[in-house]
């Protein structure tokens, strides 16, 4: 048996998010250190009461939850009410979370995890990067106790808030610039590959079979997130970004990567927060990140349920 892969998620929940949580809870492949949250598809006063609830639902204690950035470093926030609801997790009834926070900023966590932990620990960023960013400027020791930072973000094609943006990116560009300059092993799993992640109405019969409550959760988010996903972008089954991110650190062979450059446009005047990858070498720029290409949809969909599976067995 291979031993699990410390990792540190740092999201912005979100229905994806959600799911994100739970595969690298439920999943034997990660041992997951903590879940600290930002501002992205909401505030990050709902971010983090979301992250609180997917814990409360899924089970997961024992894993410190802590409070990040409310606003990226540079510009205002823009949230995405549009396709995650008021709350950021439109959908089901959530209960009053019984999961709390610690009384550290998220930033504080993340370095103080890191440089506990005996092995270099893998970031798994599904929000905007501004926490990330703050780690590595304001204690760029950290560096060093990180083994890689696995992201959900960019697009090797167009965007999916502007024509040339993928939200997370869009969101805080400065952040996203410090994260893909900053020399550490960068894999960007991008819309290119999140886009063959769709919760097809197949994956949401296995989901249903599995007749537990948090699968009966998952259920309601992910019609949730197909309805807006069919509303904003006429998609048929909507596509859930995030835990790809995970899965690649559970088996890279489930996302296969190709090295390329990449740089975060700062001052496009149409293009801002695009991510420009050179995946022909174009510009003769070094490789500075691995850029996710394909999924294997099976395996992807096996390893999400199973999670879920695992999760809300150990919750009867
Ligand atoms: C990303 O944006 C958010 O809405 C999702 O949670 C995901 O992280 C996709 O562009
Ligand atoms: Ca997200």
């Amino acid at each position: 048996m291979t031993v699990p892969v410390p990792v540190v998620i740092d999201c912005d929940p979100g229905h994806d998010d959600a799911l994100a949580i739970m595969l690298a809870a439920g999943d034997p492949a990660i041992d997951l250190l903590a879940i600290t949250t930002v501002a992205g598809n909401q505030t990050v006063e709902r971010t983090t009461l979301n992250a609180r609830r997917v814990c409360t639902v899924a089970g997961i204690t024992g894993v410190p939850v802590a409070e990040g950035c409310a606003r990226p470093l540079v510009q205002p926030l823009l949230v995405a009410g549009d396709v995650h609801g008021d709350s950021g997790l439109d959908g089901p009834r959530f209960s009053e979370p019984t999961v709390d926070v610690v009384p550290e900023h998220a930033v504080e966590l993340m370095r103080r995890v890191l440089a506990e932990h005996p092995e270099p620990v893998t970031l798994v960023p599904t929000g905007p990067l501004t926490n990330v960013a703050l780690l590595l400027t304001r204690h760029p020791d950290s560096a060093r106790d990180i083994r890689e930072i696995v992201l959900m973000g960019g697009s090797a094609g167009r965007g999916n808030r502007t024509p040339a943006a993928e939200f997370n990116i869009h969101v805080d560009p400065e952040s996203a610039d410090i994260v893909f300059n900053s020399g550490l092993p960068v894999t960007m799993c991008g819309l290119d590959v999140t886009h063959q992640a769709l919760a097809t109405p197949d994956v949401l019969g296995r989901l249903e079979r599995l007749d537990t409550g948090l699968s009966r959760t998952c259920v309601e988010l992910m019609t949730y997130f197909a309805s807006a996903y069919r509303r904003l972008w006429g998609f048929a089954a909507p596509p859930l970004h995030d835990p790809v991110a995970v899965a690649r650190v559970i088996d890279p062979g489930i996302v296969r990567c190709v090295e390329a450059n990449v740089v975060v446009e700062l001052h496009g005047r149409y293009t801002r927060g695009a991510t420009v990858v050179d995946l022909h070498q174009y510009t003769g720029r070094p490789v500075n990140a691995r850029v996710a290409v394909e999924l294997d949809v099976e395996m992807f969909w096996d390893r999400v349920i199973a999670a879920v599976d695992v999760l809300g067995r150990r919750m009867r």
